[in-house]
């Protein structure tokens, strides 16, 4: 049997992903690499949906299988995030303009958050899916979950920031960041190098601060996977990805 799906839906965590499952009508599964697969219907369009578990590389390696293996023709990353923006609140979905690896730096060989010999640290986003994202969080923001919608900058990175100067080291390199997290911008890097398309949005969790900790466990428990659920229906059930 050949797997093969026309859109990935990427997590990192299963909490992040379980809604999504139980709403697709499951039509295949393999377990893989220590992650899981699973393919079926998700509002009339074929979905890998897979929890690639947390960081780049994981995050690369799982969006790698997803193009080469089952052939995606679109990533959509999704999950939650920590809020470093200014007025990126628990509970907001920020999605992503573009993304970066905060934690990259080869100078002085080449100038901080370059990808060395692809001359770009910055990975681009399909503007109109996208486009689709931010309109659907909206409409399920307004339909009762709240929050507010952002777009920009999401920078990714091994690290879980949890403390004022963490955050602040992030915000004092990279000064538009409105959220971090540590898949995000491994999977749009893959996406760029292999010319697929690719989405991020995340719903916030925490503010990167103190109290990081207990609030990603909390959210993650509460409305993350909710909100992914809510927005991805207005994206898939609209046409497709
Ligand atoms: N994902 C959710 N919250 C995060 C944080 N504070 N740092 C990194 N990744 C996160």
């Amino acid at each position: 049997m050949t797997l093969a799906a026309r859109t990935g839906v990427l997590v990192a965590m299963p909490e992040e992903g379980r809604a999504l499952v139980d709403a697709m009508r499951l039509e295949d599964r393999l377990e893989h690499g220590r992650r899981e697969f699973l393919f079926g219907d998700l509002w009339g369009e074929r979905t890998a949906v897979v929890i690639a578990r947390c960081g780049k590389v994981a995050a690369a390696t799982t969006a790698t299988e997803l193009i080469v293996r089952f052939g995606v023709e679109t990533i959509i990353c999704t999950g939650v995030a920590g809020g470093v923006g200014e007025g990126v609140a628990i509970g907001d979905v920020v999605v992503a303009d573009e993304l970066v690896q905060h934690d990259l730096d080869p100078r002085p060989l080449w100038p901080r958050h370059i990808v060395p010999l692809l001359e770009t640290g910055s990975f681009p986003v399909d503007a109109p899916l996208s486009d689709r994202i931010a309109a659907a969080a909206s409409d399920h923001a307004d339909a009762g979950a709240g929050g507010r919608v952002h777009r920009g900058l999401i920078a990714s990175g091994d690290q879980f920031i949890h403390g004022p100067a963490m955050a602040r080291a992030i915000r004092e390199a990279l000064p538009t960041t409105l959220a971090v997290e540590m898949e995000g911008a491994a999977v749009a890097q893959v996406c760029y190098e292999y010319g697929v398309r690719c989405a991020v949005f995340r719903t916030i969790s925490d503010r990167a601060d103190e109290d990081a900790a207990a609030d990603f466990t909390g959210s993650l428990g509460a409305f993350a996977a909710s909100h992914t659920l809510g927005i991805l229906s207005g994206v898939l059930g609209s046409g497709g990805a």
